[in-house]
């Protein structure tokens, strides 16, 4: 995990381009949602190709984003010269493989989460991210989250131990069918918080336990050398209604909370003050960096409502003592405008300019994707005997 270590990584050679040219491998639900949209908001980058199977869904790429091409054969993407950097946005089960065809093709990769799920698989990313050419990132984008950057700026003033806790708790019931239905949630999502968790104490634990069921539903205990500690609870419990996430971090007289990426509280730390962060990309920035996170439910549940009602859930609009926002003054059209900024953008932007730079990303690489599928796949040797198991990480 130390700077030494890393930097053993061969350099990269730099380009002389001013714009990175983007493949996507697997444009479905989320690629649609984020790093679509997002490539083509950034001015150093252009969507030149998507591939996908499903060819509904390559006409509508293709009629909103102008890609020089579309395409149902991952290999036309990865022989064209034209690619710089390959997206990859398939699931889990696919993400070793198209790794490691990508960067054995020369390009430089960025990978949606988990990047493994089994440790022959990490060996072979591992092996292919030290022959390539290209860098390697993984879809950790929580590290670009701006209050989570400021956390990390912060903790590495502190003195350990640390103790962080971090709740990650939503319903999901689509999961509860197809492809997600027997898959563990602390390997496909836990996997983005305990990357979250080694980042900001920069080291890797010594011991993890786990309980809890296991598909959905976990509470996990990690044990760091130097007396730090963390708890992470993951689940699909709870209602629509609570924001998704919380970290909260303490040290000697110290106490940093951050809630739904929008309200962050510090306090011990002489000179630092609480701050509200906008949303991803600053929709209603100036309302929710005024009025922080008690504004940001209200809106966010009234938004919620339709969706909601549909699902057969309990749905009752959030109202917050003493504050009167009001009904909804926006129309609703499809989409919610308030959506935490989990550092989606900032991490494609970061990947896509060091590719032009030719200097090394600060994304989570091989490495990181390897120790989070590790702790996750200890976890869940925890859960099935019962008892907090020594980790070990992989040797990289
Ligand atoms: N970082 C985050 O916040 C975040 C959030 C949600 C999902 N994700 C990740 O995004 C990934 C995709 O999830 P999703 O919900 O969008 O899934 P999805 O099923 O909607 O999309 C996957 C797409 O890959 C395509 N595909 C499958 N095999 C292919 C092949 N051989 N060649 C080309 N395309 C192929 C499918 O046709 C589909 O459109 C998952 O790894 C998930 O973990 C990340």
């Amino acid at each position: 995990m130390n700077s030494a270590t890393l930097s053993a990584v061969p350099p990269v050679a730099s380009s002389p381009r001013a714009v990175a040219r983007v493949g996507f491998l697997g444009a479905g639900e989320f690629i649609s949602f984020q790093h679509l949209p997002n490539v083509s908001l950034i001015a150093s980058s252009r969507v030149h190709a998507i591939c996908d199977l499903d060819t509904r869904r390559l006409e509508s790429h293709a009629a909103k984003y102008r890609p020089a091409y579309t395409t149902r054969d991952h290999r036309r993407l990865l022989e064209d010269p034209e690619v710089d950097v390959v997206i990859i946005g398939t699931k889990q089960d696919l993400h070793a493989r198209f790794i490691v065809e990508a960067l054995d093709a020369g390009k430089w990769v960025m990978c949606e989460k988990p990047m493994a799920e089994t440790p022959e698989e990490t060996a072979r990313v591992l092996d292919a991210e030290r022959r390539a050419k290209g860098r390697l990132a993984i879809g950790f984008n929580r590290r670009f989250a701006p209050a989570y950057a400021r956390m990390k700026r912060l903790l590495a003033a502190q003195k350990p131990p640390i103790y962080l806790n971090y709740r990650l708790m939503f319903p999901s019931p689509q999961k509860d069918r197809g492809f997600y239905a027997d898959k563990a949630r602390i390997l496909y999502e836990g996997t983005h918080i305990f990357d979250l968790l080694c980042w900001l104490l920069d080291a890797a634990p010594e011991r993890v336990y786990m309980t809890g069921d296991l598909t959905r539903n976990n509470i996990c205990v990690l044990e760091f050398p130097g007396g730090s500690r963390a708890s992470f609870m993951c689940g699909s419990m709870g209602s629509y209604f609570l924001w998704k996430e919380s970290l909260e971090a303490f040290t000697h007289y110290a106490s940093i909370v951050v809630s739904e990426f929008i309200d962050m509280r510090v306090r011990g730390i002489p000179g630092e003050f609480d701050a509200f962060y906008a949303p991803h990309l600053d929709r209603l920035g100036e309302e929710v960096r005024r009025e922080g996170l008690d504004l940001y439910e209200t809106r966010k549940s009234q938004e919620m409502m339709a969706e909601v009602r549909a699902l057969d859930m309990p749905c009752e609009r959030v109202v917050r003592p003493g504050r009167n926002f009001g009904p909804l003054p926006y129309r609703m059209e499809g989409a919610s405008l308030l959506i935490p900024d989990k550092g989606w953008k900032a991490s494609a932007e970061h990947f896509l300019n060091c590719f032009l730079a030719g200097t090394k990303p600060d994304n989570a690489d091989g490495r990181a994707g390897t120790l989070s599928t590790d702790v996750a796949l200890c976890a869940l040797r925890s859960l099935e005997k019962g008892v907090p198991l020594a980790f070990t990480p992989s040797p990289v």
